[in-house]
Parts: C-alpha cells; structure tokens; sequence
C-alpha cells in the first residue's frame, strides 16, 4: 500500500493531472481543504486500464503471464556445463508460492537436447523377460485407464554445489532442480500386466527415444508399486522439455530415473550398469569407495522467501516462505529458526499435504532490522529429521554431488539484503 503523502508540489500535480471525470472532482476536493493529507493518486487518477477498452478475448488463445512478471524464469549458471543441450535449469522458487510448479517454469535437465517427437510417430515397447512383447501407441496408452498424482521431481544433483560449502546466491540455484505438479497417466503395473512380467523378472530398463537414449535401471518392486506411465501434467500436455509425448513418473526417487521421451521397457533379472549408475548418479565416498543405486530421496527442505534473490525490504510484518519434501512419504512438520538454531519454532503448514509431494509452510513474523540467521528443517512421515550438512558431511564426505539435503542458512543483514552461508 502507498502511504498518504503531505508534499504540496505532488498535490498540485495531480490536480493538474487530474482534469477529467471522476479525477478532477476527487483532487479538487482534496486542495480545498488546504492541510489534509493528500489523496493517493492511484486512488483519485483515472488509470488507462480504467480509461481504455482492454485486450479483445482473440488475443491470446494460449495464455501468459503479465508482462510485469517478465523476470521471473528459469535460469541457468553458465559455468556449469559445457553446453545448453546437456545442461540444466533452474525452477524459480523464490517467485513462486503453493505446492504446483507452473509447467513453464518447471527446471529442466536433458543429456541431449529436447527430442521434438511426433506424438503420432511415437512407440512404447515392452520386452524383456515377458510372456508377450507388446508395443504401445500414445492412442493405445489414452485408452488404459488413468490416474492423476501430485509429486516432486528432485534431480539427485539439487544443491550439489553446496558439498564443500555455501557457493550459490540464490534458492534457484541451490534448490531449484525440483518441481511438483499433478501428472496424469497409466500404472506401470497395467502395461505390465499386459506383457506379462516373467516370475525372474526382478529389473527393468527404461529408455528414452532423445538422442542421449538415457536409460535407467529400475526394480520391478517399485514399478509395481507407484509409478505412472504418464502423458499429461497439469492437466495438459506433457511440455516437450519433460518429455512430450511420454514420462516415467517414479515417485520419491531421483529425477534421473524419471526417463523422459520414454520409448523403450525392457525387463531383465539384473541391472544394466548403464552410465547413469555407474559412472554417474553414484556418491563418492571419502573413503574412495561408491554408494550405488540410491534412489530415495531424503527429507529436505528451504526457505524460498527470503532468499538472496528474495531479500527483505519491509521492517514490520513480514512473511517467511518456505517448501518441504520427502521422497519417503509425506511432510508431518517443518520448524524455522531465525537466529542460526538457538530458538526454532514450529512453522504453519498451509495447502494439502501429499505423500512425496512439495509441502508448503509459513512463519509470520514482525522484523526488527536485526540480523537474522535463519534455517528450517523438516521431519517426515517416517520420523526422520532432515540433518545438517556437517552430519551429512560426517557420514558422506565431500567428494560427492548427489544427496545432499541438508539444512540451508540464509544470513539477513541489518538493510534486509541476504546471502547464502554456513554457520559451523
Ligand atoms: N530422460 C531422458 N530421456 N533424457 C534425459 O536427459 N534427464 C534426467 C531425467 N530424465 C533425462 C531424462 C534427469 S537427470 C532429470 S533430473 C530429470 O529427467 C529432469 O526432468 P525435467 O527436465 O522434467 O525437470
Ligand atoms: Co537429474
């Protein structure tokens, strides 16, 4: 809200500004009474949008933002990856509020580009150790039936530049490769049903149809249990940067499994050591040796707002914004503390709390101008607390990139601009 302003040369303004209808009549009577506190022009003015016929509904038959909101994008770090074809984005998640990523701002992460498929020229198959390969047309996998689920993405590398200390200014940054949305799509376990998995059939591969063909192992156990086959997200669409026409949906597990551009299932009664989970998305102990197939994706969570990129800019009422998430089920309590973890405080769940889905929670609090070291931390279903990056750090070393969900601080100066530290 602007507040009421006694300076006489902006009165005088708008009373000259203020020449037509309904304006003029306002800022008159404003002058009149000589030391009054002058109106609000955004109150007495007439705006253009007030004045004018707006835009025509054949305008935009595909919706988008205000341009006021220009800024607020995916954005990537230039030094970190060679090229923008095997590289990654990031969701803003400090511009953001609720549990669902809009679509055109969820982060993406390809090895090969986006593949622009033909929705009509594109196929599943299903083979392996089945009783009968089958191959799926996008009209045969519309016609199954379907379920809709909210779930988080996290790509096992989100926050893998913080292992050996605070680096990135900015949540975007540091915990940006993550979105949630609602997916729609057929249970894996339908489609193999229909192929019939063999009783040694304990792994299978997936494949996408892009030009890296990435492929992942997957354990049968999981794909029977709650992985969508999924065509559509947020009620439309699946966008082609998360793989248009069709994804695997793995929910709690690392966004690499999440195959995109999915063409090809094939089951086997092994993994496949493909690079995915050799070479990469393994985590490098201290002592030299690897933690393999960690699929799971701990308890973690952020303050979004503020942020480096969201600082403070009000003293008074304030609020303290922030998500949760576990890949082990759902978020039963998140707490805050604003002074590096002398005192934390409970903070307010607010919107629905679903099983491995971004939760979003609240702190309302009045800011004095004093420092602020401020934390959160969150507990799951399972009663697993959300550890610090030393514990992590302890357990885990620093060689690694992947799993790092440990609890972030953001430091508040005295004139509200933030940064990201550690606090040891
Ligand atoms: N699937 C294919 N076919 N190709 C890819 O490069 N990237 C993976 C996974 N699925 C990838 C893929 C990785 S590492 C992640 S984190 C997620 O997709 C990212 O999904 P998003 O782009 O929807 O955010
Ligand atoms: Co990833």
């Amino acid at each position: 809200m602007t507040s009421q302003n006694t300076d006489p040369s902006l009165s005088r303004r708008r009373f000259l500004g203020g020449a037509t209808a309904a304006g003029a009549g306002l800022a008159a009577v404003g002058a009149a009474r000589a030391q009054a506190p002058a109106p609000d022009p955004l109150i007495t003015d007439v705006q253009d949008w007030n004045r004018y016929l707006g835009e025509g509904v054949d305008k935009r038959p595909y919706g988008t933002p205000s341009r006021f909101e220009k800024h607020i994008v995916r954005r990537d770090v230039s030094w970190l990856t060679a090229s923008p074809e095997s590289s990654v984005n990031f969701t803003p998640l400090h511009e953001l509020d609720g549990i669902i990523t809009p679509s055109g701002l969820c982060f993406e992460r390809h090895h090969g580009g986006i593949a622009d498929i033909d929705p009509a020229n594109h196929r599943l198959m299903i083979h392996g150790l089945v009783d009968k390969p089958l191959v799926f047309t996008m009209e045969d996998i519309r016609r199954m039936p379907r379920q809709n689920h909210v779930h988080f993405l996290e790509c096992a590398a989100n926050s893998g530049m913080e292992w050996r200390g605070a680096q990135l200014n900015g949540c975007q940054f540091t915990h940006g490769m993550v979105h949630n949305v609602m997916y729609t799509g057929v249970p894996l376990k339908l489609l193999l049903a229909e192929a019939g998995l063999k009783s040694n059939a304990k792994w299978l591969m997936l494949e996408g149809a892009d030009s890296s063909g990435m492929n992942r192992s997957l354990p049968v156990m999981k794909a029977l249990d709650d992985v969508l086959i999924a065509f559509a997200m947020n009620g439309e669409a699946l966008r082609p940067e998360q793989g248009y026409p069709l994804r695997a949906v793995i929910p709690g597990w690392e966004g690499n499994l999440w195959v995109k551009w999915l063409r090809r299932i094939e089951a086997g009664d092994k993994p496949w050591q493909a690079r995915e989970e050799t070479s990469k998305y393994t985590d490098l102990l201290a002592d030299g040796r690897s933690r393999r197939y960690t699929f799971i994706m701990d308890a973690k969570s952020v303050v979004t707002n503020p942020s480096p990129q969201a600082p403070l800019k009000h003293k008074g009422r304030n609020v303290l914004s922030g998500l949760a998430w576990s890949g082990r089920g759902t978020i039963t309590r998140v707490d805050v503390t604003l002074d590096g973890g002398r005192n934390w405080q409970e903070a307010r769940i607010d919107g629905p709390v679903l099983d491995k889905s971004l939760t979003r929670f609240y702190v309302d609090f009045d800011w004095g101008g004093q420092e602020l070291l401020i934390q959160s931390r969150a507990t799951d279903s399972t009663g697993y607390l959300q550890p610090t990056k030393d514990e992590l750090r302890k357990v885990r070393g620093v060689n690694s990139i992947y799993h790092n969900n440990g609890i972030q601080t953001w430091h508040v100066k005295g004139n509200g601009e933030t940064e990201n530290v550690e606090i040891g």
